[in-house]
C-alpha cells in the first residue's frame, strides 16, 4: 500500500532539511530519488519540511511499523452483505473494557489494597478527590454494562451461526472471555471492603467451593487460605488488578485477530438465499458447499465464491445423474430397495434327468 507521507533520501535525512551541506559549507541540490526509492515508497523516510514535524514523526514510525498498513487491514474490511447495528455490540464491550481499564488505572492511584485502609481509601476518592465519584461511578456501571454488552453480543454471534466452521475457535476464546469478566466482576466487588462486598464474597466464595471436584481447591485459591482473611484482599486486588485484565486483553487481540483473518459471518437471512445456479438444496447448505469436491475454493472466511457455488451444484447434478438408472431419471422415482444392486446369481449347472423322464436322443 502507498503511504500517505512523502519519501525521502539519507543525505536528506542528515541535512534535516531536503539538502545536504558540502565541506565548503554550500547548499546542494538534493539528488533525484532513483527508481528503486521512489518504488520503495513507505519504507522511506518523509521529506522533512519545517512546520510538519508531527507528519514526519509518524512517517518515520510507519515507516518501520506499516502502522497505516495494519490499520487499513483491520477498518477496510469487506464485510458481508446485510451486516447492521448487531454486528457493534463486539465493538462496544471493546470500548467498554478500554473504558474500564482507564477509569481502573485512576482508581488505583488512590485505592489501598488493605484491610484496615481500603475502605477509607474509597471514602476519601468519592467525597474529596475532584470527579473521583465520578469515575468511580464509571467503573461501577460500566462493569454492569460490559456483562450486559458481551451476553448481547455472544446472543448475536449465537443466532447468526457466527460460532460455526471456521469460526469455532473465535467462539471458544469469546466463552474464557466471558467467564474471565465475570471474574472481574466478583474480584472487583469485593475491594471497597465494606460490609456488603464482604459478605456477598463470602457467600461467592462458599458458592464456589460447593462445586465439583475442583470447586474446593478453586474456593481455597480464591481466599488464598482456609479462612477469608486479610490475604484474600490481595489475592482479590492482584487477580483484578494485573492477571485477569492482562489475560482478556490478550485474548481480545486474539479474538480479533481471528475476526480480520475469517471476516464475519453474513446475517442468516443472507446466507440462506439460494445462490444462483444452484439447483438442489442438497448442494448448498447455507452458502457452503457441502458436496466432499478438492476443487471447491472456500475463501478464508469459509464462503463459497458465487462461480464456485454453481460449478459444485453443477458437478453434484452430474454425479447424481451419473449414478441414477437412465430410465429411473426420466421415469417415476426408485425406492432404494429398487435400486440395490442384485445378489449375484450362482452359475447354471446342467439339469440331471429326471429318473422317471424318458430321454429322446
Ligand atoms: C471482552 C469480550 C469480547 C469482546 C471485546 C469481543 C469483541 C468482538 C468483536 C469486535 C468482534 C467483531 C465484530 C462483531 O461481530 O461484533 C467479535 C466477533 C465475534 N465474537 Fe466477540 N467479543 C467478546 C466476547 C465474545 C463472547 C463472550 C463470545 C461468545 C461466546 C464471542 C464470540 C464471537 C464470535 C463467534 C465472533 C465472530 C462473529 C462473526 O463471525 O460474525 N465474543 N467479537
Amino acid at each position: 500500500m502507498k503511504s500517505p507521507f512523502p519519501s525521502r533520501t539519507k543525505k536528506a535525512d542528515q541535512a534535516g532539511n531536503g539538502a545536504a551541506p558540502d565541506e565548503n559549507g554550500a547548499v546542494v541540490e538534493e539528488p533525484k530519488p532513483s527508481r528503486k526509492e521512489k518504488l520503495s515508497g513507505h519504507k522511506d523516510l518523509a521529506v522533512h519540511h519545517g512546520g510538519e514535524a508531527g507528519k514526519d514523526v509518524a512517517g518515520w514510525v510507519d515507516s518501520r511499523t506499516n502502522a497505516t498498513g495494519i490499520f487499513t487491514a483491520m477498518m477496510s474490511r469487506h464485510v458481508p452483505k446485510g451486516t447492521n447495528w448487531f454486528y457493534t455490540l463486539g465493538s462496544a464491550t471493546m470500548f467498554i473494557f478500554a473504558m474500564q481499564a482507564i477509569t481502573g488505572v485512576i482508581l488505583s492511584m488512590y485505592y489501598t489494597p488493605s484491610a484496615t485502609q481500603a475502605y477509607a481509601s474509597i471514602t476519601h476518592l468519592t467525597n474529596d478527590v475532584f470527579l473521583g465519584e465520578f469515575v468511580r461511578g464509571l467503573h461501577k456501571w460500566g462493569a454492569s454494562l460490559m456483562i450486559i454488552l458481551i451476553f448481547l453480543h455472544m446472543a448475536r454471534t449465537f443466532f447468526f451461526g457466527a460460532y460455526k466452521y471456521p469460526r469455532e475457535l473465535n467462539w471458544v476464546i469469546g466463552v474464557v472471555l466471558l467467564i474471565l469478566t465475570m471474574v472481574m466482576g466478583l474480584t472487583g466487588y469485593l475491594l471497597p471492603f465494606d460490609q456488603r462486598s464482604f459478605w456477598a464474597t463470602i457467600v461467592a466464595n462458599n458458592i464456589t467451593a460447593s462445586g465439583p471436584v475442583v470447586g474446593p481447591y478453586l474456593a481455597d485459591f480464591l481466599r488464598a487460605g482456609p479462612d477469608f482473611s486479610a490475604t484474600t484482599l490481595s489475592r482479590f486486588y492482584a487477580l483484578h488488578m494485573l492477571v485477569v485484565p492482562g489475560l482478556i486483553g490478550g485474548l481480545i487481540g486474539a479474538h480479533l485477530f481471528l475476526v480480520v483473518k475469517l471476516g464475519t459471518t453474513a446475517p442468516p437471512w443472507v446466507r440462506a438465499a439460494r445462490p444462483k445456479g444452484a439447483q438442489r438444496s442438497e448442494a448448498v447448505v447455507a452458502g457452503v458447499a457441502v458436496a466432499d469436491s478438492d476443487e471447491v475454493s472456500v475463501s478464508s472466511n469459509g464462503v463459497v465464491a458465487n462461480g464456485s457455488v454453481e460449478a459444485v451444484a453443477e458437478e453434484a447434478d452430474q454425479a447424481k445423474s451419473k449414478t441414477e438408472a437412465p430410465e429411473a431419471a426420466a421415469g417415476p422415482e426408485v425406492t432404494e430397495a429398487e435400486s440395490a444392486p442384485e445378489e449375484p446369481e450362482a452359475p447354471e449347472e446342467p439339469e440331471a434327468p429326471a429318473d422317471d423322464e424318458e430321454t429322446t436322443s
